[in-house]
């Protein structure tokens, strides 16, 4: 696949539904009693994974259209061992907060993954899910995980040894089958779609600044979950508009949760351009449009404190980096080792290819930037789809194009990529 460079992006798109809230959808929804209806579920690799595995659960799915599913839960307790294992293919989301859902369900389970799954570290779910009384068996850390479930799990405080809001995610759904309480505390705060969807299934969560606690609820009801545009979806496209000159470019209703949008934050501290309008509330999410036009940028240093709200931008604020006034430098963030790839080494590799100055650290990157088009070239995702993404927005706005080894990757999480970039990119 080859990205030919554009002279601007012009239009108004919209994107998939959001990735981590449609996960959510479905494994709530299949604890619900009754039915729920999502509306807007986001289409992809990853949440394939998770219908299949609801299903292989017990759990009856109707899709009523591409984007538009009805979930009829088994209750609480409900889920039904299967047969196999359940794979949940490159999801690292799906497979941790399922973990957490199985250890309070009656059965044996098991889960396994992909090559790449199979090597993120899963113990940070198994520690504080035994701790509750689970028992769980991994392959030194890792997946094949298997998951005796308890009908006894004990509520807990936990203290998050990395901010993830996985492993915090995990915690909390075992909690619902807890006998008390289960509270996590946070040492940064990191997305809370958990959170929000169980209060508006009933749950009562108490949110303090630093930590959340939830109540075993008798029962859950969803009803409907609407689910917004996927900001990190959007995000590649409002950071090329931002890049092209003479760019006028609108992504209508985003996801804008304050805790995935550090990336917008950035890029206005860097000089970019970008309004937001009808923000309003869709269930318990923000949502809006934003409208972006081109803007020349400096360079920025982002800290550990700011990175869970945009950790899965950083490969694209790299590239940002790269055409900004300056040296930029992300710190404290070595979770990116721990991805669907290591994405310090990756994304070092993909933009150094295309004639970008960036040097990987222990726990980021530091970039040098050139206000004008790097060369282009030929560089390989490595099987991850957001690298795929900046490899194609590398193509934008270079001299001579980009080519993409391993593309199709970006159906992990957006399938329409490619042709929504093709759709907006002005040429010739
Ligand atoms: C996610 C949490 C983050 C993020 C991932 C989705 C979620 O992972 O990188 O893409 O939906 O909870 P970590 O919890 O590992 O930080």
């Amino acid at each position: 696949m080859k990205v030919e460079p554009a002279g601007a992006l012009v239009g108004h798109i919209a994107v998939p539904g959001d990735k981590s809230i449609s996960h959510r959808a479905l494994l709530l929804g299949a604890l619900t009693d009754g039915e729920t209806r999502v509306r807007g579920f986001g289409r992809s690799g990853d949440t394939e994974s998770t219908l299949a595995a609801v299903r292989a659960l017990g759990v009856e799915v109707e899709e009523e259209g591409d984007d538009e599913l009805v979930v009829h839960g088994l209750g609480l307790r409900g889920l039904r061992p299967p047969a196999a294992p359940i794979d949940c293919g490159n999801a690292g989301t799906l497979l941790r907060l399922l973990t957490g859902i199985l250890a309070g369900q009656e059965g044996r389970f098991e889960l396994t993954g992909d090559d790449s799954l199979r090597q993120r570290p899963m113990d940070r779910v198994a520690e504080p899910l035994t701790r509750m009384g689970a028992r769980i068996t991994t392959a030194g850390g890792r997946a094949p995980i298997a998951i005796e479930g308890s009908g006894a799990l004990h509520g807990i405080e936990y203290r998050l040894p990395v901010a993830s809001a996985q492993v915090k995610s995990a915690v909390l759904l075992a909690g619902l089958n807890a006998d008390r309480t289960t509270t996590v505390v946070e040492p940064t705060s990191t997305r809370d779609h958990t959170e929000l969807m169980l209060e508006a299934a009933g749950v009562r969560v108490r949110r303090r600044p630093a930590s959340v606690s939830v109540e075993p609820p008798g029962r859950l009801r969803l009803d409907e979950v609407v689910v917004p545009g996927d900001f990190s979806a959007a995000a590649p496209f409002v950071l090329a508009a931002t890049l092209l000159a003479g760019s006028e470019l609108t992504v209508h209703d985003v996801g804008l949760n304050p805790r995935r949008t550090g990336l917008l934050g950035v890029l206005e501290r860097m000089g970019a351009r970008i309004s937001v309008y009808n923000r309003r509330k869709l269930g318990g999410e923000w949502a809006g449009d934003l409208e972006v036009r081109s803007a020349e940028l400096t360079g920025t240093e982002i800290g550990p404190e700011e990175v869970p709200r945009l950790v899965d931008e950083l490969p694209l604020f790299a590239l940002a980096a790269a055409f900004a006034r300056g040296e930029s430098r992300v710190r404290g963030a070595d979770e990116l080792r721990v991805k669907e790839t290591d994405r310090i080494e990756n994304v070092t590799n993909a933009l150094r290819a295309v004639g970008v100055r960036i040097r990987a650290r222990d726990d980021g990157f530091g970039v040098r930037g050139v206000p004008s088009r790097p060369p282009g070239g030929r560089m390989s995702s490595d099987g991850d789809h957001r690298i795929a993404m900046v490899g194609a927005i590398a193509g934008l706005v270079s001299r001579e194009g980009v080519e993409i080894g391993d593309a199709d990757a970006v159906a992990i999480s957006f399938p329409g990529f490619f042709d929504l970039v093709e759709a907006v990119a002005q040429r010739g």
